[in-house]
Protein backbone atom coordinates (compact mmCIF):
# COMPACT_ATOMS: atom_id res chain seq x y z
CA UNK A 1 0.00 0.00 0.00
CA UNK A 2 1.77 3.59 -0.76
CA UNK A 3 1.57 5.74 1.94
CA UNK A 4 0.36 9.24 1.46
CA UNK A 5 2.69 12.03 2.57
CA UNK A 6 0.79 15.10 0.88
CA UNK A 7 -2.90 15.54 1.67
CA UNK A 8 -5.07 17.98 0.63
CA UNK A 9 -8.25 18.50 2.13
CA UNK A 10 -11.09 20.92 2.22
CA UNK A 11 -10.68 23.68 4.49
CA UNK A 12 -11.15 22.06 7.98
CA UNK A 13 -13.42 24.05 11.01
CA UNK A 14 -12.83 23.62 14.49
CA UNK A 15 -16.20 23.15 16.25
CA UNK A 16 -15.04 23.45 19.69
CA UNK A 17 -12.49 26.00 21.02
CA UNK A 18 -11.52 28.29 23.81
CA UNK A 19 -9.80 31.81 22.49
CA UNK A 20 -10.98 33.74 26.52
CA UNK A 21 -10.76 37.71 25.50
CA UNK A 22 -8.43 40.77 25.62
CA UNK A 23 -5.31 41.34 24.51
CA UNK A 24 -4.24 37.80 24.40
CA UNK A 25 -7.17 37.25 21.50
CA UNK A 26 -5.09 37.78 17.99
CA UNK A 27 -2.04 35.46 18.70
CA UNK A 28 -4.74 32.95 19.48
CA UNK A 29 -6.87 34.33 16.37
CA UNK A 30 -4.10 33.62 14.37
CA UNK A 31 -3.31 30.41 15.47
CA UNK A 32 -6.20 28.86 14.84
CA UNK A 33 -7.28 31.16 11.28
CA UNK A 34 -3.90 29.19 9.85
CA UNK A 35 -5.76 26.15 9.95
CA UNK A 36 -9.19 26.45 10.22
CA UNK A 37 -12.06 28.75 8.36
CA UNK A 38 -14.62 28.57 11.34
CA UNK A 39 -14.07 27.75 14.71
CA UNK A 40 -17.16 27.80 17.39
CA UNK A 41 -16.38 30.47 20.31
CA UNK A 42 -16.89 28.88 23.96
CA UNK A 43 -19.05 31.45 26.05
CA UNK A 44 -16.89 30.19 29.31
CA UNK A 45 -15.56 33.61 29.83
CA UNK A 46 -16.08 35.57 33.71
CA UNK A 47 -18.80 36.83 33.74
CA UNK A 48 -19.94 34.21 31.25
CA UNK A 49 -21.64 35.39 27.47
CA UNK A 50 -25.07 34.65 28.06
CA UNK A 51 -27.15 37.01 25.61
CA UNK A 52 -27.35 37.68 22.35
CA UNK A 53 -25.99 41.15 22.73
CA UNK A 54 -23.07 40.11 24.99
CA UNK A 55 -22.37 37.40 22.02
CA UNK A 56 -22.07 39.93 19.60
CA UNK A 57 -20.05 42.16 21.53
CA UNK A 58 -17.49 39.20 22.03
CA UNK A 59 -17.60 38.09 18.41
CA UNK A 60 -16.51 41.81 17.02
CA UNK A 61 -13.51 41.77 19.51
CA UNK A 62 -12.97 38.51 17.98
CA UNK A 63 -13.44 39.79 14.19
CA UNK A 64 -11.37 43.19 14.92
CA UNK A 65 -8.30 41.04 16.45
CA UNK A 66 -8.08 38.79 13.37
CA UNK A 67 -4.98 38.76 11.39
CA UNK A 68 -4.91 41.29 8.01
CA UNK A 69 -6.72 39.85 5.21
CA UNK A 70 -8.34 36.89 6.97
CA UNK A 71 -11.83 35.52 6.91
CA UNK A 72 -11.97 33.82 9.77
CA UNK A 73 -15.63 33.36 11.22
CA UNK A 74 -16.16 33.16 14.89
CA UNK A 75 -19.35 31.23 15.25
CA UNK A 76 -21.38 32.00 18.81
CA UNK A 77 -22.71 29.78 21.15
CA UNK A 78 -24.29 31.02 24.43
CA UNK A 79 -23.51 29.87 28.20
CA UNK A 80 -26.82 28.34 29.26
CA UNK A 81 -27.83 28.99 33.45
CA UNK A 82 -30.42 28.50 35.59
CA UNK A 83 -31.81 31.78 34.29
CA UNK A 84 -32.18 31.03 30.45
CA UNK A 85 -35.42 32.00 29.18
CA UNK A 86 -36.57 31.19 26.07
CA UNK A 87 -36.74 34.95 25.21
CA UNK A 88 -32.78 34.77 25.39
CA UNK A 89 -32.97 31.57 22.93
CA UNK A 90 -35.32 33.26 20.22
CA UNK A 91 -33.02 36.65 20.91
CA UNK A 92 -29.68 34.25 20.54
CA UNK A 93 -31.83 32.76 16.96
CA UNK A 94 -31.84 36.29 15.19
CA UNK A 95 -28.38 37.30 16.15
CA UNK A 96 -27.22 33.90 14.17
CA UNK A 97 -26.00 32.18 17.84
CA UNK A 98 -25.38 28.84 16.68
CA UNK A 99 -26.24 27.02 19.93
CA UNK A 100 -26.29 27.17 23.68
CA UNK A 101 -23.88 25.24 25.68
CA UNK A 102 -24.94 22.76 28.93
CA UNK A 103 -22.15 23.23 31.86
CA UNK A 104 -23.42 21.78 34.76
CA UNK A 105 -21.79 23.86 37.80
CA UNK A 106 -18.87 23.01 38.94
CA UNK A 107 -18.13 21.05 36.15
CA UNK A 108 -14.34 22.30 34.49
CA UNK A 109 -12.76 25.88 33.94
CA UNK A 110 -15.35 28.50 34.52
CA UNK A 111 -18.45 26.70 34.88
CA UNK A 112 -20.29 28.30 38.19
CA UNK A 113 -22.56 29.68 36.30
CA UNK A 114 -23.58 26.59 35.28
CA UNK A 115 -26.85 24.67 35.43
CA UNK A 116 -27.65 23.60 38.62
CA UNK A 117 -30.57 21.87 37.05
CA UNK A 118 -31.64 21.13 34.08
CA UNK A 119 -35.68 21.80 34.67
CA UNK A 120 -34.51 25.26 35.64
CA UNK A 121 -34.40 25.93 31.76
CA UNK A 122 -37.22 24.15 30.74
CA UNK A 123 -38.56 26.90 28.74
CA UNK A 124 -35.58 27.74 26.97
CA UNK A 125 -34.73 24.05 26.39
CA UNK A 126 -38.33 23.35 24.92
CA UNK A 127 -37.51 26.84 22.66
CA UNK A 128 -34.59 25.39 21.43
CA UNK A 129 -36.43 22.15 20.78
CA UNK A 130 -38.98 24.15 18.75
CA UNK A 131 -36.80 26.66 16.45
CA UNK A 132 -33.59 23.73 16.25
CA UNK A 133 -31.05 25.34 18.12
CA UNK A 134 -28.94 23.30 19.31
CA UNK A 135 -27.20 22.29 22.56
CA UNK A 136 -24.11 21.99 23.01
CA UNK A 137 -23.29 19.63 26.31
CA UNK A 138 -19.82 19.46 28.62
CA UNK A 139 -20.83 15.42 29.49
CA UNK A 140 -19.78 15.20 33.30
CA UNK A 141 -21.85 14.91 36.41
CA UNK A 142 -20.40 17.22 39.12
CA UNK A 143 -21.00 14.85 42.40
CA UNK A 144 -17.82 14.42 44.42
CA UNK A 145 -18.47 10.97 45.20
CA UNK A 146 -18.18 10.13 41.72
CA UNK A 147 -14.85 9.13 40.16
CA UNK A 148 -13.10 11.86 37.77
CA UNK A 149 -12.59 9.11 35.19
CA UNK A 150 -16.61 7.77 35.74
CA UNK A 151 -18.24 11.10 35.46
CA UNK A 152 -18.84 11.02 31.64
CA UNK A 153 -20.00 7.61 31.77
CA UNK A 154 -22.61 8.10 34.54
CA UNK A 155 -23.35 11.69 32.56
CA UNK A 156 -24.73 9.10 29.86
CA UNK A 157 -27.49 7.55 32.20
CA UNK A 158 -28.14 10.20 34.73
CA UNK A 159 -28.26 13.36 32.91
CA UNK A 160 -28.08 12.84 29.11
CA UNK A 161 -29.98 9.60 28.11
CA UNK A 162 -33.09 11.60 30.55
CA UNK A 163 -32.31 15.07 28.59
CA UNK A 164 -33.16 13.81 25.13
CA UNK A 165 -35.91 11.58 26.05
CA UNK A 166 -37.45 14.16 28.05
CA UNK A 167 -36.76 17.11 24.90
CA UNK A 168 -37.09 14.44 21.94
CA UNK A 169 -36.64 17.47 19.44
CA UNK A 170 -33.51 18.27 21.18
CA UNK A 171 -30.62 18.28 18.95
CA UNK A 172 -27.20 17.52 20.77
CA UNK A 173 -24.02 17.48 20.65
CA UNK A 174 -21.86 15.79 23.04
CA UNK A 175 -18.37 17.88 23.50
CA UNK A 176 -14.89 16.83 23.76
CA UNK A 177 -15.99 12.78 24.10
CA UNK A 178 -13.50 10.75 26.27
CA UNK A 179 -14.83 7.65 26.63
CA UNK A 180 -16.24 4.23 25.13
CA UNK A 181 -19.54 4.41 26.66
CA UNK A 182 -19.91 8.17 24.96
CA UNK A 183 -18.73 6.94 21.64
CA UNK A 184 -20.60 3.80 21.58
CA UNK A 185 -23.35 5.88 22.59
CA UNK A 186 -23.47 8.39 20.09
CA UNK A 187 -22.97 5.87 17.37
CA UNK A 188 -25.63 4.05 18.43
CA UNK A 189 -28.50 6.59 19.27
CA UNK A 190 -31.30 5.84 17.63
CA UNK A 191 -32.18 9.15 16.05
CA UNK A 192 -35.67 8.44 14.47
CA UNK A 193 -37.81 8.65 18.12
CA UNK A 194 -35.10 11.45 19.88
CA UNK A 195 -32.87 13.99 18.19
CA UNK A 196 -30.18 14.52 16.05
CA UNK A 197 -26.96 13.71 18.50
CA UNK A 198 -23.20 14.42 16.92
CA UNK A 199 -20.07 14.77 18.90
CA UNK A 200 -17.01 16.34 18.83
CA UNK A 201 -13.39 14.77 19.44
CA UNK A 202 -10.16 16.70 20.53
CA UNK A 203 -6.16 15.69 19.28
CA UNK A 204 -5.55 14.63 22.82
CA UNK A 205 -8.33 12.46 23.12
CA UNK A 206 -7.29 10.32 20.24
CA UNK A 207 -3.42 10.90 20.62
CA UNK A 208 -2.95 10.25 24.21
CA UNK A 209 -4.01 7.89 27.75
CA UNK A 210 -4.17 9.07 31.01
CA UNK A 211 -0.60 7.30 31.62
CA UNK A 212 0.38 10.57 29.69
CA UNK A 213 -0.77 13.08 32.91
CA UNK A 214 1.50 11.14 35.01
CA UNK A 215 4.97 9.74 32.99
CA UNK A 216 7.88 10.10 34.87
CA UNK A 217 6.28 12.82 37.00
CA UNK A 218 2.61 14.82 36.86
CA UNK A 219 2.44 16.39 33.49
CA UNK A 220 -0.35 19.31 34.28
CA UNK A 221 0.00 20.05 30.26
CA UNK A 222 -1.61 16.84 29.57
CA UNK A 223 -4.39 17.65 31.87
CA UNK A 224 -7.45 18.61 31.07
CA UNK A 225 -11.32 18.14 31.48
CA UNK A 226 -12.91 15.49 30.71
CA UNK A 227 -9.26 14.41 31.92
CA UNK A 228 -7.87 11.65 29.95
CA UNK A 229 -8.65 7.90 30.16
CA UNK A 230 -7.70 4.45 29.92
CA UNK A 231 -6.26 3.10 26.58
CA UNK A 232 -9.57 1.22 25.66
CA UNK A 233 -11.06 4.37 25.76
CA UNK A 234 -8.45 5.97 23.59
CA UNK A 235 -8.88 2.97 20.80
CA UNK A 236 -12.71 3.48 20.59
CA UNK A 237 -12.59 7.18 20.49
CA UNK A 238 -10.19 6.60 17.08
CA UNK A 239 -12.69 4.01 16.00
CA UNK A 240 -15.37 6.26 15.71
CA UNK A 241 -13.27 9.29 14.80
CA UNK A 242 -11.84 7.86 11.72
CA UNK A 243 -15.05 5.06 10.71
CA UNK A 244 -16.64 7.63 8.47
CA UNK A 245 -20.01 8.16 10.64
CA UNK A 246 -21.15 11.70 10.13
CA UNK A 247 -22.08 11.97 13.84
CA UNK A 248 -18.46 12.32 14.75
CA UNK A 249 -16.33 15.52 13.95
CA UNK A 250 -13.22 17.77 14.96
CA UNK A 251 -13.36 20.31 18.16
CA UNK A 252 -10.17 21.27 19.74
CA UNK A 253 -11.37 22.00 23.06
CA UNK A 254 -7.45 23.96 22.69
CA UNK A 255 -7.89 25.83 25.97
CA UNK A 256 -5.32 28.40 26.66
CA UNK A 257 -3.83 28.63 30.39
CA UNK A 258 -1.22 30.48 31.05
CA UNK A 259 2.21 28.79 32.20
CA UNK A 260 2.07 29.92 35.54
CA UNK A 261 -1.74 28.81 36.07
CA UNK A 262 -0.86 25.25 34.53
CA UNK A 263 2.36 24.61 36.29
CA UNK A 264 1.08 25.53 39.76
CA UNK A 265 -0.62 23.45 43.06
CA UNK A 266 -3.70 23.80 42.09
CA UNK A 267 -3.18 23.91 37.91
CA UNK A 268 -5.64 24.76 35.49
CA UNK A 269 -7.45 22.08 33.41
CA UNK A 270 -7.05 22.35 29.58
CA UNK A 271 -4.51 21.63 26.79
CA UNK A 272 -3.36 24.24 24.20
CA UNK A 273 -3.16 22.57 20.68
CA UNK A 274 -4.16 26.00 18.30
CA UNK A 275 -1.18 26.51 16.72
CA UNK A 276 -0.64 22.46 15.27
CA UNK A 277 -4.01 20.94 16.03
CA UNK A 278 -4.38 19.67 12.06
CA UNK A 279 -0.91 17.91 12.28
CA UNK A 280 -1.98 15.82 15.79
CA UNK A 281 -5.02 15.27 14.08
CA UNK A 282 -3.21 13.85 11.22
CA UNK A 283 -1.38 12.22 13.15
CA UNK A 284 -3.37 10.36 15.18
CA UNK A 285 -5.75 9.13 11.37
CA UNK A 286 -2.16 8.24 9.62
CA UNK A 287 -1.60 5.94 12.93
CA UNK A 288 -4.92 4.24 11.97
CA UNK A 289 -4.15 4.49 8.70
CA UNK A 290 -6.75 5.80 7.70
CA UNK A 291 -5.67 9.19 6.50
CA UNK A 292 -8.37 9.37 3.66
CA UNK A 293 -11.02 9.27 6.47
CA UNK A 294 -9.20 13.07 8.10
CA UNK A 295 -11.50 14.94 5.62
CA UNK A 296 -15.17 13.92 6.05
CA UNK A 297 -14.01 14.66 10.04
CA UNK A 298 -12.49 17.29 10.06
CA UNK A 299 -14.16 19.44 7.23
CA UNK A 300 -17.72 18.14 6.36
CA UNK A 301 -19.19 16.68 8.91
CA UNK A 302 -19.29 19.45 11.56
CA UNK A 303 -20.92 21.86 8.73
CA UNK A 304 -23.22 19.22 7.88
CA UNK A 305 -24.61 18.77 11.22
CA UNK A 306 -24.81 22.34 12.10
CA UNK A 307 -26.81 23.35 9.06
CA UNK A 308 -23.99 25.58 7.17
CA UNK A 309 -22.14 24.99 4.07
CA UNK A 310 -19.48 23.10 3.34
CA UNK A 311 -15.84 25.10 3.02
CA UNK A 312 -14.37 25.99 -0.10
CA UNK A 313 -10.91 26.66 0.58
CA UNK A 314 -8.48 23.97 0.95
CA UNK A 315 -5.55 22.92 3.56
CA UNK A 316 -2.49 21.50 2.87
CA UNK A 317 -0.65 19.11 5.36
CA UNK A 318 2.71 17.36 4.37
CA UNK A 319 4.38 14.51 6.14
CA UNK A 320 7.38 16.64 7.41
CA UNK A 321 8.76 16.82 11.03
CA UNK A 322 9.14 20.19 12.86
CA UNK A 323 9.61 20.98 16.11
CA UNK A 324 6.76 22.13 18.87
CA UNK A 325 7.42 25.46 20.64
CA UNK A 326 8.44 25.11 24.27
CA UNK A 327 6.13 27.82 25.15
CA UNK A 328 4.48 30.75 23.16
CA UNK A 329 4.33 34.63 24.06
CA UNK A 330 1.06 35.82 24.40
CA UNK A 331 0.53 39.32 25.25
CA UNK A 332 2.59 39.41 28.45
CA UNK A 333 2.22 36.11 29.23
CA UNK A 334 3.72 32.41 28.41
CA UNK A 335 1.24 29.81 26.77
CA UNK A 336 3.15 26.13 26.96
CA UNK A 337 1.50 23.72 24.31
CA UNK A 338 0.43 20.33 23.98
CA UNK A 339 3.85 18.08 23.68
CA UNK A 340 5.72 21.23 24.10
CA UNK A 341 9.36 20.88 23.11
CA UNK A 342 8.77 17.81 21.23
CA UNK A 343 8.26 16.46 17.12
CA UNK A 344 5.32 16.90 15.42
CA UNK A 345 5.47 14.11 12.21
CA UNK A 346 2.90 16.25 9.99
CA UNK A 347 2.82 20.17 9.06
CA UNK A 348 0.65 22.40 7.19
CA UNK A 349 2.29 24.21 3.67
CA UNK A 350 1.86 27.07 3.22
C1 LIG B 1 -11.70 24.28 29.26
C2 LIG B 1 -11.23 25.69 29.58
O1 LIG B 1 -10.10 25.86 30.04
O2 LIG B 1 -11.99 26.64 29.34
N1 LIG B 1 -10.83 23.35 29.91
C3 LIG B 1 -10.65 22.04 29.58
O3 LIG B 1 -9.94 21.35 30.29
N2 LIG B 1 -11.19 21.50 28.53
C4 LIG B 1 -13.13 24.11 29.64
C5 LIG B 1 -13.78 22.88 29.08
O4 LIG B 1 -14.01 22.78 27.86
O5 LIG B 1 -14.08 21.96 29.85
ZN1 LIG C 1 -13.90 23.29 26.08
Amino acid sequence: MSVANTIEICQPDDWHLHVRDGDILPDLILHTSSQFARAIIMPNLKPPVTTAELALAYKQRILDARPLGSSFEPLMVLYLTDNTTAEHVKNAKKAGVVGFKLYPAGATTNSDAGVTDLAKCSTALVEMESCGMPLLVHGEVTHADIDIFDREAVFIDQVLEPLRKNYPGLKVIFEHITTKQAAHYVRDADTSRLGAIGATITPQHLLYNRNAIFSGGVRPHYYCLPILKREEHRVALVEVAISGNPRFFLGTDSAPHTKDTKENACGCAGCYTAWHAMPLYAEAFDAANALDRLEGFASHFGADFYGLSRNTGKLTLKRQQQVIPKEFSIADSKVVPLRAGEMLAWSIVG
